[in-house]
């Protein structure tokens, strides 16, 4: 950890849509916990996405890379829109995130989900179902489908993407994902289709040794991903750590973010070996609701806390965070996607109303 007084380079990259009004907030919060716990954060914001494609034509400019590697945390928005959704189009907001992903070698994503008791009418689920749902999902996220390349053949009428994985790619996301079952409840269930695919079959024989070598003391199971899709919704609490390759980690995750009725409050963490990690908030960029106000930036504030917790240490500093998210949410404050018919406040109240309990936290 730096030393108090030593600035902490923070890279903010807000994106399009609601990315610039949500990170807007989690800046705010940051700077409240930088007072409250003497931490001089200095922050910098670069393009990435749509807005990156707009004023550079690169979704992911060098400047970004460099001022990203040059962080010791990075924090990020949402990407896209309509105005660059043309599926035909070469370049596309999407390759700026990818490409982070691949420039940082972040391979792994941590996606936590946990119901807030406060919120538990939120969800669409029935609240016997829900109670006590606290999963925390390790995606793969920098290789199978989505970085295997892809050809097309010569007639250009049948295109295929590659699924792939190494040993080695498996080996390391499920250690980490085994690391944090053991600080947990001690349980870890790997999802893949091993029924079908070649790849999923190495990544059953990989996972199966490495949790029988390394991981003895760790309740492990495998899970076939269509049986996971339905068990996250008829049984979502049983479940601890769950280890998952890219695409099935990519559609898995949309499906728990549900569990606590909006996306709105769910954070990530996509961490490699070596900082910084890129935090950003799950949900996309919103561009239905962006500059009205509506988003909810809690988020990504629980964002910047994961940021705190695993790029920089501070444990105490990202529980505050979460503190105050939980103790807004005790008060009754609601941005519109979670109020339910009652009243609702607008992105930035909300931001403040953080800020003012990070301010009255005591630890
Ligand atoms: C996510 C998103 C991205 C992904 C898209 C925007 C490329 O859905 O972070 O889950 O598929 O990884
Ligand atoms: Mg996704």
């Amino acid at each position: 950890m730096a030393a108090a007084h030593q600035p902490i380079p923070i890279a903010l990259l807000p994106g399009d849509g609601i990315g610039p009004e949500i990170i807007v907030e989690s800046r705010k919060v940051l700077e409240a916990v930088g007072t409250r716990f003497d931490h001089d954060f200095s922050f910098s914001e670069h393009l990435i996405g749509g807005c990156a494609i707009e004023s550079t034509g690169n979704p992911l400019p060098p400047e970004t890379v460099a001022a990203a590697k040059a962080s010791d945390v990075v924090l990020l928005g949402a990407v896209g829109g309509p105005q660059w959704s043309d599926p035909q189009a070469k370049i596309r907001p999407e390759q700026g995130l990818l490409g982070i992903r691949e420039e940082l070698g972040l391979f792994a994503n941590i996606r936590p989900v946990r119901v807030h008791r406060q919120l538990a009418a939120a969800s669409p689920l029935k609240p016997e179902i829900i109670e006590g749902v606290d999963i925390l999902f390790f995606r793969e996220l920098t290789g199978g489908i989505y970085f295997g390349g892809s050809t097309t053949s010569t007639d250009g009428r049948t295109v295929t993407d590659h699924m792939r994985y190494s040993v080695e790619e498996i080996e390391r996301i499920v250690r980490l994902a085994a690391q944090a079952a053991q600080q947990r409840s001690g349980k870890l269930t790997s999802v893949d289709k091993a029924n079908v695919l070649a790849v999923s079959r190495l990544w059953r024989s990989t996972t199966d040794r490495v949790m029988a070598h390394e991981f003895p003391d760790v309740e492990y199971e495998t899970i076939l991903v269509d049986a996971m899709a339905m068990h996250l919704l008829s049984r979502p609490s049983e479940f601890d750590v769950v280890v998952t390759g890219n695409l099935f980690g990519d559609i898995l995750t949309d499906e728990a973010s549900m569990l606590p009725g909006s996306m709105g409050l769910l954070p990530s963490a996509s961490v490699g070996l070596t900082k910084p990690g890129v935090f950003e908030p799950i949900h996309g960029s919103a561009p239905d609701i962006a500059g009205k106000g509506k988003a909810n930036p809690l988020a990504a504030i629980l964002t910047a806390a994961m940021g705190l917790r695993y790029s920089l240490d501070m444990e105490s500093e990202a529980t505050a965070i979460e503190s105050a998210v939980d103790a807004v949410l005790d008060e009754g404050l609601r941005t519109p996607d979670i109020a339910a018919g009652t009243d609702a406040i607008d992105t930035a109240s909300m931001g403040s109303a953080v800020v003012d309990a990070v301010r009255r936290y005591a630890h």
